[in-house]
């Protein structure tokens, strides 16, 4: 909060006389105590002369300075406090757009705004600008949009209201609220789109030629027509794993905030998870090891989606670590440092994951190295729906991989 210096300016307004007074008096103690020669006299007077002079324009400034503070101090203490209660960033601006107040969640975004100094010292945005012109010009209050890409990209609805209380009172405050969450969901939601559309059309568009050259040129051609066939078969398998995959992603999401209720035995799960796998195990020539705890270990879960976590892993290893020979399902009960964890680890001994690739995996549609993986099928939707489902069982995911070494998942599920 700002303290106004209204009680000291009596004495400032004093001072130029005060000083030449003092100055007086200084002069003549100093020649009665004999500590300077006599002086000549119109030295002293020049002296007087010159350190009131002196006094007075210091006084003078320090008036302007206070005229000046004035100018920009044009709002009331309430408003202050008032804008200091605020949650959002508040900047309060004169009618010239210098910034006169700033409440402490703007001071704490913007540490480098000062009062006195221009707005646009701060915020250079053309819109803002725009709408603060048009609030002062027309006395209503304005919105716009705010993108600040930097340090972190946020993105504020800022609201620009003019006051006019009295002539030399107005203000204009600027209240910034951010909706940078909103915004990421919404280009999520978009990018969403169009990823699932171009991967639909992508198999479509390759079905659609199939049947036009086998409706025309290959129309007689017994050979091209099965071998044609069989391509047209996987990319119809293509769209329907992708569609089931984009089902079960929305109906996880849907989810999402439904706890489980059912118990769930974890040993009998993974013990089904591996039958299930055991044609794919052995059409890659693959060992699995399967290692479970002798005590039953359950918990409250979902068990078809517990389900659908291990098998993507599994899948995952066996598709892409499967170089290395053996896939480790394992269960460990009490896993974690406070003992409150069971782990599932699904673990290869392939070719790994590159660093880079790693913190991106769950994302939606990411395939790491889409040159190597182009010839594996995939969505790029199994780790995603893996991420969601961990966290409905608020679950903790995390994925370690060497290249050349294999990698491992470990999932964390609450006892
Ligand atoms: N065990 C693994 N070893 C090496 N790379 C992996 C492993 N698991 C996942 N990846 C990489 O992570 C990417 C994303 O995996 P994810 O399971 O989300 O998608 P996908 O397997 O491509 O498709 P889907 O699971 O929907 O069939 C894969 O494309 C692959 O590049
Ligand atoms: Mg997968």
């Amino acid at each position: 909060m700002k303290t106004r210096p209204a009680a000291v300016r009596p004495i400032v307004m004093a001072s130029p006389f005060l000083v030449g007074a003092a100055a007086i008096l200084l002069v003549m103690a100093l020649a009665a105590f004999g500590r300077v020669a006599p002086l000549d006299s119109g030295v002293v007077i020049l002296a007087i002369v010159a350190i009131t002079a002196i006094a007075t324009r210091a006084s003078r400034q320090s008036d302007a300075a206070d005229k000046a503070s004035d100018a920009l101090a044009g709002i009331d203490t309430a408003v202050e406090q008032f804008s200091d209660i605020l949650t959002e960033p508040c900047l309060i601006i004169n009618e010239r757009a210098v910034l006169i107040y700033r409440n402490p969640a703007a001071l704490k975004r913007f540490p480098r705004a000062k009062t006195g100094d221009p707005l646009a010292f701060t915020l250079r945005d053309p819109d803002l600008v725009e709408a603060i012109d048009k609030a002062i010009e027309t006395g209503t209050a304005q919105g716009t949009e705010l993108h600040i890409p930097v340090p972190n990209e946020t993105w504020y609805r800022a609201s620009v209201v003019p006051y006019r209380p009295g002539e030399d009172r107005s203000f204009v405050a600027i209240t910034l609220y951010d909706f940078t969450e909103q915004k990421r969901t919404d280009r999520m939601r978009g990018d969403f789109i169009a990823n699932a559309s171009h991967e639909l059309r992508t198999p479509l568009t390759s079905l659609m030629g199939f049947i036009d050259t086998l409706q025309g040129p290959a129309a007689k051609d017994e050979a091209a027509r099965s071998r044609f066939l069989g391509i047209m078969r996987s990319q119809s398998e293509r769209m329907s794993s992708l569609i089931d995959d984009l089902l079960s992603l929305s109906r996880i999401e849907l989810r999402q905030h439904v706890k489980p209720t059912t118990e769930v035995n974890l040993n009998l799960l993974l013990r089904e998870v591996a039958e299930t796998l055991e044609p794919k195990i052995e059409a890659a020539e693959l060992v699995l090891d399967l290692k479970l705890p002798e005590e039953p270990v359950t918990i409250i879960g979902d068990r078809q989606e517990l389900f659908e976590v291990v098998e993507n892993l599994a899948d995952n290893a066996i598709k892409y670590g499967g170089d290395g020979g053996r896939v480790e399902i394992a269960l460990i009960a009490s896993a974690s440092r406070s003992g409150d964890h069971h782990a599932i680890t699904v673990t290869d001994f392939g070719a790994g994951i590159a660093e880079e690739h790693v913190p991106r995996l769950t994302e939606r549609f990411y395939r790491g190295d889409a040159e190597a993986n182009r010839k594996k099928k995939g969505t790029g939707l199994g780790l995603a729906i893996v991420k969601h489902i961990v966290a409905r069982h608020h679950g903790l995911l995390s994925i370690r991989s060497k290249l050349g070494e294999g990698t491992r998942v470990e999932i964390l599920l609450p006892r």
